[in-house]
């Protein structure tokens, strides 16, 4: 049967950089199924042909070594771009006679992608349920929604329920672009692949968790529309949580979609709701110094570029394991990586006398997820000829050492599976309210008496001083290694 790939917001710049390069990357590879047509959408006038050429433009970019003319011409010759306005009957319409056209009498799948400002998600969603594009007697309809997915938990579950007026949950992909990163899904594979892991990964053996996004860019022309969400909506609402979920899930039985997302839902209802104090107690913010005076940033405003939360995961596993989960722009350098700090040793036999034994370093699993993807197991070693002194030194795994190629964009796989009906690295509903369950109440609190100041830090540091003293405090120290 042949695919139609449907992209709303075919001007905007995901599109540009990412939806398409992954397309044609997809493309290029032999991977889409046969006869796939892109169409993009948008209200700007655009001929084929002009939308073609300035994909091309920007694919060249965007897909660097991988670009090559030859194959470039097989994959535009299918691109087509429709001018209309999504949110309005009559563009709906005329768009619906266009891809009927494409189809010429053949029934097809159809993906719709949702890239607009997600201002019209609702409106798009209520056109495409009246002009019955939703409806599954002409082949199968799914629709991609983009981030974010509201901007609280009242706005998700209006965005949920006018989506569910119109697609059966199982037609819908709510995209996470991190579950689509190769080293985010080779943790599933860690843990769940292999057997050595799995004894140890729990409160018995495990102190803690950091799980670190550090962006070493600030807002840049970013920062009107950024001051709206913040840290906390922009990157622990989805990508955080989903990187909580997946360390701390339980093996599903399959990997299949609602076997996986049900493990991950049960994760988020295990989180314990903070309350009161704790919002000083348990959480950081902080705001890199010069980020009043960008452009569009409201005077005086008080939105977080730095956030570090505490979060407990309230089950049999996970009990007293605190999850310390971080993130910033303007940081020392880009990484993003998960570290499972083992417990120290029970009895230290090999006191030093530069260094008292309680204070040996205990073993280390430090997910590296970007950008320099591995996976080092941190553990004790003598030292030659010193005596009884030890030193850390580690296992090191690294991806491009072990494998050749170029690491895949995230949206090559998401795209590849939302073509191909398997939901399994996408967020359902439920999913989504519960994130933003955890999220809206430290938001409010941040509103309130209850929240920690809201201290500077200089740009390209490991955010305010106040997170490595609150650290300090309870005994830890980040593990800030670029
Ligand atoms: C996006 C956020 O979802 O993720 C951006 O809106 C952030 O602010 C980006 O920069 C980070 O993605 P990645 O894949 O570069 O880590």
């Amino acid at each position: 049967m042949p695919h139609q790939v449907v992209i709303f917001g075919a001007s905007g710049d995901l599109t540009s950089r990412k939806l398409i390069p992954a397309l044609y990357l997809l493309s290029r590879k032999n991977r889409l199924p046969k006869e796939t047509k892109v169409i993009g959408v948008s209200r700007t006038d655009f001929s084929h042909e002009a939308w073609r050429n300035e994909l091309l433009a920007t694919t060249k970019k965007f897909a660097g070594s991988e670009f090559d003319e030859a194959s470039w011409n097989t994959f535009a010759a299918n691109v087509f771009y429709h001018a209309a306005d999504a949110a309005e009957s009559d563009g709906i319409q005329s768009l619906d006679r266009f891809l009927k056209e494409l189809e010429a009498g053949q029934t097809s799948t159809r993906l719709y992608y949702l890239s607009t400002s997600p201002k019209l998600y609702e409106q798009i969603i209520a056109q495409l349920g009246a002009a019955g594009m939703a409806e599954e007697s002409q082949g199968t309809r799914r629709i991609v929604i983009e981030k974010p997915f509201g901007t609280d938990l009242s706005s998700a579950k209006r965005l949920n329920l006018s989506t569910h007026k119109v697609f059966d949950e199982k037609q819908v992909y709510r995209i996470d672009h991190y579950l689509g990163k190769e080293t985010v899904q080779n943790l599933l594979v860690l843990r769940f692949a292999n057997t050595i892991f799995e004894p140890i990964w729990n409160r018995n053996y495990i102190d803690h968790v950091q799980i670190t996004v550090a962006e070493e860019v600030d807002v840049g022309r970013r920062a009107g529309c950024y001051d709206g969400s913040g840290v906390l909506r922009d990157m622990f609402q989805n990508h955080l949580l989903q990187l909580l979920m997946i360390t701390a899930m339980e093996a599903p039985s399959r990997f299949q979609a609602d076997f996986v997302r049900d493990e991950k839902v049960k994760v988020l209802r295990a989180v314990r709701p903070l309350n009161g104090s704790d919002y000083a107690r348990d959480t950081v913010r902080g705001q890199y110094d010069g980020y009043l005076q960008a452009e569009g940033v409201p005077q005086g405003s008080q939105t977080a570029t730095f956030a570090a939360l505490k979060l407990q995961v309230d089950n049999w596993r996970w009990s007293g394991v605190p999850f310390y989960l971080r993130s910033g722009k303007a940081m020392s350098c880009r990484t993003t990586q998960i570290v499972i700090q083992f417990r120290q040793p029970p009895h230290m036999l090999f006191a030093d006398g530069a260094r008292p034994a309680t204070q040996c370093d205990a073993n280390r699993l430090v997910v590296q997820i970007q950008p320099a993807e591995g996976i080092q197991l941190e553990f004790q070693t003598k030292v030659p000829d010193a005596g009884m002194r030890l030193r850390m030194t580690d296992l090191d795994f690294s991806f491009q050492r072990e494998f050749t190629g170029v690491m895949p964009d995230s949206y090559q796989r998401l795209l590849l599976d939302a073509l191909n009906g398997d939901a399994s690295l996408f967020a359902r509903s439920d999913e989504v309210e519960l994130a933003w369950g955890i999220i809206d109440p430290i938001l409010a609190a941040w509103q309130s008496d209850d929240a920690p100041p809201l201290d500077g830090y200089p740009k390209g540091d490991w955010g305010p001083d106040r997170s490595d003293k609150w650290m300090h405090e309870q005994g830890r120290q980040w593990f800030d290694v670029c």
